[in-house]
């Protein structure tokens, strides 16, 4: 984990200052709020399976609304086609939520877009991909402006009076909804079907932005593209037969899109050893990708006395007979593979934190959301238990949060910084 942390180190400062490094460094093109925002704001929210769409009111004070929501589930012929399609499918659903909350034509709307995905901004308006993760494979959209596409869609629709004021990755989102009511947090981590992080950097030390060097700027890290770490042979063969070979390599061992694949990739390693199931396996232990990350979780959290959960669920993938010990080996394959995972987590917020206070001289609040976060078990207490190894007692200097849904609202409250600066 310590040398996770000096990679991430240099990584990072390779980055700020504009040369090559697997860490993008991307600038946020906004700091943490100061809790007083205050307006009615349209969320919206791409990035995993669903669309979100929210209503949110800002009450000032650190407070808001509970938002009005509605969820748009994205076919799979949307996530790998072409842009018109997907930004016409955005821009109807957000036509739908209108209707549906009765917002009409004398209301002004200001939207935050979170879009989660690494994009180069120059301001905090607009931003073009730089490339597509976890499944995401749209044609005609990496190197354009989003914010550009999504109105050009909108205007289409008649939505012209709709303005998106902010765009800004889930994982500033989520950093700037915890920051409205807390004033430690500073540090904003995703770890669900992607994983990744930002935090909050002295302008002095973003080298490749001119402009003022005083104050602060939140940078997303798109940590999940991080490469200095130790890869398994299970590693390789993951990122050998994945759709981009090479790329997003700490994100293959951490995140819920590849957490049960690595899983069933160890399970089969031991099956070619005939360490369990006699040696034989099934087509549904050999089809990529079918050991799906809530097995891993079901597993994990099988405390029954004869493994029976996971022995129904080891039937499904047709392995009928499996021994009270094949089933404690794959229980334990799947604690080892979620336990390196956390670990990984730690080693990279440990790493974050130390860039910007070395000592730990100070309170740090990390937002986290995300499935894996959430749900996966022990994950959270892994990575307490990693960041406690590192520091010893200052670990207590950092609190990780679970902040659910952030993104959102985060979203919102970067609208009304941007349409308060104007
Ligand atoms: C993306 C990030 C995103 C993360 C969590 C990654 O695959 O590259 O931009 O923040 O997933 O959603």
């Amino acid at each position: 984990m310590w040398k996770m942390i000096k990679d991430f180190h240099i990584e990072m400062s390779r980055g700020l200052a504009g040369r090559p490094s697997s860490l993008k460094m991307l600038p946020a093109y906004v700091d943490r709020p100061t809790g007083r925002e205050k307006g009615k704001f349209i969320a919206l929210d791409l990035g995993g399976t669903n669309f979100r769409v929210l209503d949110i009111c800002l009450k000032g004070s650190g407070a808001s609304s509970k938002p009005r929501a509605m969820k748009f589930v994205l076919k799979k012929k949307l996530v790998k086609g072409s842009a018109d399609p997907l930004f016409g499918f955005l821009a109807d659903s957000i036509s739908r939520f209108l209707r549906k909350e009765k917002i009409g034509p004398a209301r002004a709307i200001d939207m935050g877009f979170t879009f989660s995905f690494p994009m180069k901004q120059k301001g905090v308006a607009s931003g073009s991909l730089v490339l597509w993760t976890k499944g995401f494979n749209v044609r005609g959209v990496i190197g354009k402006d989003v914010v550009a596409l999504l109105k050009k869609a909108l205007d289409k629709k008649g939505l012209g009076r709709v303005r998106i004021a902010a765009l800004a990755n889930d994982t500033v989102g989520t950093m700037v909804a915890r920051s409205y009511s807390d004033p430690h947090c500073d540090v904003g981590v995703i770890i669900g079907t992607g994983t990744n992080a930002c935090y909050a950097e002295k302008l002095a030390n973003i080298r490749k932005l001119n402009g003022p060097k005083m104050g602060s700027m939140i940078v997303n890290i798109e940590w999940g593209n991080f490469n200095k770490l130790e890869k398994t042979s299970y590693d390789k063969k993951l990122d050998a037969s994945s759709d981009r070979p090479g790329e997003q390599v700490l994100e293959k061992m951490v995140s819920g899109m590849y957490i049960g694949e690595l899983a069933r990739l160890v399970i089969k390693g031991l099956i070619g050893k005939k360490a369990i199931f006699n040696g034989t396996s099934s087509p549904g232990l050999e089809k990529a990708y079918n050991f799906r990350t809530e097995y891993v979780s079901e597993a994990a959290s099988d405390r029954s006395h004869n493994l029976g959960k996971m022995k129904s669920r080891l039937k499904s993938l047709g392995i009928p007979n499996s021994t009270l010990e094949d089933r404690r080996t794959v229980k334990s394959v799947c604690e080892m593979v979620s336990a390196r995972a956390a670990r990984v987590s730690g080693a990279a917020v440990a790493a974050v934190i130390t860039k910007m206070d070395p000592t730990l001289s100070k309170m740090h609040t990390v937002a986290v959301d995300g499935s894996v976060y959430e749900k996966l078990p022990r994950f959270s207490k892994n990575i307490a238990k990693a960041l406690q190894e590192i520091f010893g007692r200052k670990a207590g200097r950092i609190r990780l949060v679970l902040t659910k849904d952030g993104s959102g609202k985060g979203a919102a409250i970067i609208a009304a910084v941007a349409a308060s600066g104007e």
